[in-house]
């Protein structure tokens, strides 16, 4: 497979109905890329960012996926190639980012199996098998991006298999970017730091938000638009040579 550099570029941006998908999906529109996005429950939300791509002049699908149920990838995949074919006349698409995905808000004595699992599922197996599934369908050359975390680097209370399972990302990474370097596809990781969106139910009352802005050398929480706009700023040429990092995003955070 050849990129056809004539062609717009397509990403695929998972969990993209809400918060810092939303906010690459729309970022990436605006740079002229085609976007599949996924939402899981959120249809309406999901369908709302395609809509208003595709009324501001961009070329926008949605799609139902759900990164725990891995059985569904085949049937994903190939709604993927139709939606392809359909809207942009192509087999293939050039970008991946795994964005999809659950919080934790458990110590570890309070964390239930059924708790693990889940964000086993969606945080990290479901990453490695959706990724493994899509790889024949990314034109060589592209790019696959893993939104990982600042967990993943220093510890908090209540989030631990979360900041274990970013890392892990962060280490499949490498390993992706090691097997997939014959296709030039490169495999980096984003790690936002805390970001003002709904995701584990927010961040919280005005002296824990400010604790956070403390513990930033910026001085502030992050917004959805300052991940999007950066990892947007990774898909094109420009990063060429950028491969198998983590790639802190949050403002120097815990430094
Ligand atoms: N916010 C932060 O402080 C922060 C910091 C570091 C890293 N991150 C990472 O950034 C990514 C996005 O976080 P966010 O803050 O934008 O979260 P968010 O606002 O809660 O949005 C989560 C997105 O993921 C989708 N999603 C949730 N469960 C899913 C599942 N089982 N299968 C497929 N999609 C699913 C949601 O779809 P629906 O809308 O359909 O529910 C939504 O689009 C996550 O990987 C998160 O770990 C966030």
């Amino acid at each position: 497979m050849k990129t056809n550099n004539e062609q717009a570029k397509i990403v695929l941006v998972t969990g993209g109905s809400r918060g810092i998908g939303k906010s690459i999906a729309l970022h990436a529109a605006e740079r002229g890329l085609g976007v599949i996005l996924t939402y899981n429950n959120r249809s309406e939300e999901g369908l709302a960012v395609a809509a208003e791509i595709k009324g501001n002049g961009g070329k926008a699908v949605a799609l139902q996926l759900n990164a725990a149920d891995i059985r569904s990838f085949s049937r994903f995949a190939g709604q993927v190639s139709e939606a392809l074919r359909q809207e942009w006349n192509r087999e293939n698409f050039d970008y991946l980012v795994n964005n999809a995905g659950i919080a934790q808000r458990t110590l570890i004595k309070d964390t239930t199996e059924e708790q693990f699992d889940e964000l086993v599922n969606v945080n990290f197996k479901g990453v490695f098998f959706l990724t493994q599934k899509l790889l024949p369908l990314i034109n060589d050359g592209g790019q696959i991006i893993n939104i990982t975390s600042g967990l993943a680097r220093f510890a908090f209370p209540g989030v631990a298999v979360y900041g274990a399972l970013k890392a892990a990302t962060e280490a499949l990474t490498r390993y992706f970017a090691k097997e997939y370097a014959d296709r030039k596809i490169r495999v980096n990781s984003v790690a936002p730091g805390a970001i003002d969106t709904e995701f584990g139910g927010g961040k919280g009352d005005e002296a824990h938000r400010q604790q956070i802005a403390a513990s930033t050398a910026l001085g502030r929480l992050g917004e959805a638009d300052d991940i999007g706009a950066f990892v947007v700023s990774l898909l094109s040429d420009d990063s060429r040579f950028v491969n198998a990092q983590r790639i802190e995003a949050g403002g120097g955070i815990m430094i």
